[in-house]
């Protein structure tokens, strides 16, 4: 309302200024200014807080009727002083300017208004959340207000939004207004996990120069925020593909970060999940898993991928079995294994280490390395077991997976020519006329040889055994065969004549001649004894007493000796 009144004058004096330019520059430099009013007010504009005390001098430098202050409070009634002053104790004016004015000779009342800003600093400051309660969730939108109670002017308001120390918004109000006002100002935020932050506002007024310095201020207090956010699995930690070898188990984790705390479950692919930050994955375990963080904001879900490895074992270019002193390749292959630097590769025939490679690449991301060992199977090699052994020689860091792989076994079969049995079949056979006898051709080989005998004739004889005959031819051979080769063992047939019965006749003979001689001895013997026994009795009759008188006729040398003649009858 005020300055309306100051509308047509400040119109008037700029049109007067455009219109007369080169006059007013004159006038200003000769000091003879018509339109100016000769009042000079120390200080030109007042700022005051309300109920505050206020003094403003009005002066001039010219002659005059008389001069006074206009104001609602402390008003000076017009004098003939050259300088006059305003004075208020505790202004509570909000919105009406005082003005000094003076009456001169030459020209018409003029005045000079003072303006007068009368400010209070806020009753309160308060900040506080719209429409919600509790934790707010990462993502969302929510409005937090800030209620500013009691303030003047509001033209000079400027509030201010902290986030921690961080000023983020700031809001200032064009409303004229001079009384004192609420006002509420809003800050939009979308709160995300860092926010473990306090946000404040904070009312400013800026009163300019003339005010009060610092310009008054008033913080609310700190409001506490808590944000809630889905869980976030690491997955640094667990990677999406899982490389576990056969037979050695592998522990991952699923670690999440979230708020509240997440649950952390795996879902093998079952109806059970289970509740477990770590997982002991095996070669049975299902190729496709997934690691669930559960929370009250939300899930988060990784799969993974198990992958299980087999260092292989095979030969190369070659299938089936193998010919006795050729050359092969074995070749061990191992899969996604890192880093390569710290591989050995060991070859074992049997129990018994036969080559070893250390791989010496620096390459540190999963390669798949090819290790070769050449052989030459003989005989005694069917059936020998081949493996191959990756060690990873880790040096600190845990060793998971394990650092010993083997692969399965490799069995070779060798292929390899006959060779007959020497100590089973002599290559002279004696036979004897009328007699037979059987001959055993064993023979060794692999594939298990065919044995049959050439026997002269067309057909030959197939069977690990042969009788002869006297008829027989006498010569024959063994012919032992399998895919690789053919032994053959030549057998000399040696008839021999049968001296047996002859041999018996003569023993036969020999016996009876002996027997007549026998016989002839005895009989000459015989004789001889039984005039002995006479002799013996007419010699030594009182000898045998009893024997005499009992038996009266028999002896007893006699006895034996007839006893003896029946044994030779
Ligand atoms: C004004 O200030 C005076 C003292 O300076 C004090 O006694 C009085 O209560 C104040 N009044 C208001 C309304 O602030
Ligand atoms: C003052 O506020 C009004 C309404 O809020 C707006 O239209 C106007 O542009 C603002 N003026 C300035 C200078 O900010
Ligand atoms: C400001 O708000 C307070 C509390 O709500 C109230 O008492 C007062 O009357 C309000 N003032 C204005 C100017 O609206
Ligand atoms: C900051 O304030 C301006 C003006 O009030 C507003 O347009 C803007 O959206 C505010 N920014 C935020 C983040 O609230
Ligand atoms: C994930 O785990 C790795 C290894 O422990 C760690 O260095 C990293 O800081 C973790 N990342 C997060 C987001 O926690
Ligand atoms: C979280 O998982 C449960 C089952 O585990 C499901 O019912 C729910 O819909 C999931 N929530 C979200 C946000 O995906
Ligand atoms: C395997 O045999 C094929 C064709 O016979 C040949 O091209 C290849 O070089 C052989 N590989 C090895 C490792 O000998
Ligand atoms: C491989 O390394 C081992 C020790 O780690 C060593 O004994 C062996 O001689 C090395 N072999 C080769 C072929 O360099
Ligand atoms: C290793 O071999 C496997 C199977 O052949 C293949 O899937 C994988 O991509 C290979 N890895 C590298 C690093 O070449
Ligand atoms: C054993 O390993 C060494 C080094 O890797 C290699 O030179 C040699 O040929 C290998 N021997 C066989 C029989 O493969
Ligand atoms: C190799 O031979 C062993 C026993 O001799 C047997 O248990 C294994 O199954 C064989 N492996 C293959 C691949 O034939
Ligand atoms: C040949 O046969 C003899 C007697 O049966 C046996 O002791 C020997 O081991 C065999 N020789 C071979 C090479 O099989």
């Amino acid at each position: 309302m005020k300055k309306q009144s100051f509308f047509l004058p400040t119109f008037f004096r700029i049109f007067c200024m455009r219109l007369f330019g080169f006059g007013f520059l004159l006038s200003v430099v000769t000091g003879t200014h018509a339109a100016e009013c000769p009042l000079q007010l120390n200080p030109q504009r007042v700022v005051v807080r309300y109920n505050g005390s206020v003094a403003v001098n009005c002066s001039t430098s010219v002659q005059h009727d008389g001069m006074g202050w206009e104001a609602s409070e402390g008003a000076v009634p017009m004098s003939k002083d050259n300088l006059i002053t305003w004075r208020v104790s505790d202004l509570r004016e909000w919105d009406r300017e005082p003005f000094c004015y003076i009456n001169t000779k030459d020209r018409d009342q003029c005045k000079i208004e003072l303006p007068v800003t009368v400010y209070k600093t806020p009753d309160s400051v308060s900040i506080s959340t719209v429409d919600h309660i509790g934790p707010m969730k990462e993502g969302n939108q929510y409005e937090l207000q800030c209620d500013v109670l009691n303030v003047a002017p509001v033209q000079y308001l400027t509030v201010k939004w902290y986030k921690g120390q961080t000023l983020v918004n700031q809001t200032t109000f064009n409303d004229t207004i001079k009384t004192p006002v609420n006002e509420t100002d809003t800050l939009m935020i979308r709160p995300d996990r860092s926010d473990g932050v306090q946000y404040r506002c904070e009312a400013e007024l800026k009163l300019g120069e003339e005010g009060p310095q610092p310009p008054p201020k008033v913080t609310s207090d700190p409001l506490s925020i808590t944000v809630h956010y889905k869980p976030t699995i690491n997955e640094t930690k667990l990677p999406s593909i899982v490389p576990v070898f056969r037979g050695y188990p592998v522990v991952i984790v699923c670690e999440a970060e979230g708020k509240p705390k997440p649950t952390i479950s795996w879902n093998l692919g079952t109806n059970k999940p289970v509740y477990s930050e770590t997982l002991t994955v095996t070669d049975s375990t299902p190729e496709d898993l997934s690691c669930i963080a559960n929370n009250s904001v939300g899930n988060t879900t990784r799969h993974v991928k198990v992958s299980v490895q087999d260092i292989s074992i095979s030969t190369v270019n070659h299938t089936g079995p193998m010919m006795e002193r050729n050359q092969y390749e074995l070749q061990c292959d191992v899969l996604n294994v890192a880093p390569v630097q710290y591989l050995t590769v060991k070859w074992y025939k049997g129990q018994t280490l036969v080559n070893q490679t250390n791989f010496t690449d620096t390459i540190k991301t999963p390669v798949n390395k090819t290790d070769t060992l050449t052989i030459h199977p003989d005989r005694s090699d069917d059936g020998v077991q081949y493996k191959c052994e990756a060690e990873l020689k880790l040096r600190t860091e845990g060793p998971r997976p394990p650092p010993k792989l083997l692969t399965d076994h490799l069995n070779i079969t060798v292929f390899f020519e006959p060779i007959i049995n020497e100590t089973k079949l002599p290559s002279k056979v004696p036979v004897f006329r009328g007699y037979e006898m059987v001959l055993v051709c064993e023979a060794e080989g692999n594939p298990k040889p065919t044995i049959s005998w050439n026997i002269g004739t067309n057909n030959p004889v197939y069977s690990e055994t042969f009788t002869i005959t006297d008829s027989t031819a006498e010569e024959l051979s063994c012919i032992a065969n399998n895919s690789v080769g053919t032994d053959i063992k030549h057998v000399k047939v040696v008839l021999k004549e049968d001296y047996l019965p002859l041999i018996a006749g003569l023993v036969a003979i020999t016996v009876a001649f002996i027997s007549v001689i026998f016989i002839f001895i005895y009989s000459i013997y015989y004789k001889t004894a039984k005039m002995g026994r006479y002799s013996l009795k007419d010699a030594k009759p009182s000898a045998q007493n009893g024997n005499i008188a009992q038996n009266g006729k028999d002896n007893t040398i006699p006895m034996k000796k007839l006893s003896q003649s029946n044994i030779f009858a």
